[in-house]
């Protein structure tokens, strides 16, 4: 039997995941949103694309929940997307409402899931999946360090002029403006990228991949970035489905790692069939540290706001 996984919230990022999980061979995926016909029209659509790709996994659209029954992995890509000029801190309350609600749905109907949350701002978003679910830790997770380590890896091939595949990188902390990129664990085939380029060229790496979201958004002009951010929630779908023991950064569900708890936080984690399996803590420098603690400080805020 082919597993299940649901997509909550079929606009772009969602779409985009569904393709990517199909394309795989990795599960049957049920679409959910609210607009009547968008999910029907877009699983439909994938179908008919399944004989050319040579796929026969099956996708279902849907506006109710009935069809999300069992599924073993959850991804929440529901709710509204930064426009120009917004933060992804703006849609807190906006996207809150529409998470708390999409989580007790799906909660009820597949209590054994991994929950993978998308939605922004991401980390406060997690959180209130989490507390909502009653899921333990292990099987909430959300996806933004794949994303903004991608990023940084696509800046340095660009600028060593090497194949991104011998790139390696590790963003931590929150999704936002706060996130920590880490150049001294970025590598480029095992050699890392501060032997490799100059201070100035590692800051404005650092720089842009703190900006990547927002660099999309000002080119888009409508909505925000949705090809790496369906492939890196296909990553980790892929290392959970497959029982990879993957270690990804991920935001996970602190329980006194890194010195703390009760917060979601970007970190390396270990990804298996059951979800989180371990929480990798690496060595920081005093300022790595403190710019993690400035982030965690920055997610803590947003969370404080929200009545969870
Ligand atoms: P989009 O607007 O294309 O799609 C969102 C979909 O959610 C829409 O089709 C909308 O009808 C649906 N929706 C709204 N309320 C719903 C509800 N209660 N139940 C079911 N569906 C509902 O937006 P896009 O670009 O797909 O982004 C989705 C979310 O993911 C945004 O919050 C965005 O900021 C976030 N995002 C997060 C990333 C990350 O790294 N964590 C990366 C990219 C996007
Ligand atoms: C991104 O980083 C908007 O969080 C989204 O592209």
């Amino acid at each position: 039997m082919r597993r299940k996984v649901s997509i909550i919230g079929a606009g772009n990022v969602g779409a985009s995941a569904a393709e990517r999980i199909v394309l795989r061979r990795l599960a049957d995926v049920v679409m959910v949103d609210i607009i009547e016909g968008l999910p029907q029209g877009k699983a439909l659509d994938l179908n008919e694309a399944g004989p050319v790709d040579g796929y026969d996994a099956r996708l279902a659209g849907s506006n109710g929940y009935e069809e999300t029954r069992d599924s073993d992995v959850v991804v929440i890509t529901s709710g509204l997307p930064r426009k120009p000029g917004m933060s992804r801190d703006d849609l807190l309350q906006k996207n809150f409402e529409i998470v708390k609600g999409v989580t007790e749905e799906v909660a009820r109907r597949s209590p054994r899931a991994v929950l993978i949350v998308v939605s922004n701002p991401l980390d406060a978003m997690a959180h209130t999946a989490l507390k909502v679910s009653g899921f333990p830790r292990e099987r909430v997770l959300g996806m933004a360090g794949v994303l903004d380590s991608a990023r940084m890896r696509f800046f340095i091939a660009e600028a060593l002029g090497v194949s991104v595949e011998n790139t390696h990188a590790f963003v931590l902390g929150g999704h936002g403006d706060t996130m920590v990129p880490l150049p001294r664990y970025s590598t480029v085939s095992g050699i890392p990228i501060t032997e490799l380029l100059t201070k100035e060229t590692i800051d404005a790496i650092v720089q842009r991949t703190r900006d990547g979201g927002i660099e999309v958004v000002n080119l888009l002009k409508a909505g925000s970035a949705y090809y790496a951010p369906a492939s890196s929630i296909v990553q980790m779908v892929e290392a959970i489905l497959l029982d990879r023991h993957r270690i990804l950064p991920c935001a996970v569900y602190l329980n006194g790692e890194y010195g703390y708890r009760d917060l979601f936080l970007g970190v390396p984690a270990r990804l298996g069939a059951r979800g989180l399996e371990k929480v990798i803590e690496i060595k920081l420098t005093v300022e790595e540290k403190s710019s993690l603690d400035r982030s965690a400080a920055a997610v803590r805020e947003l969370v404080s706001k929200l009545q969870v």
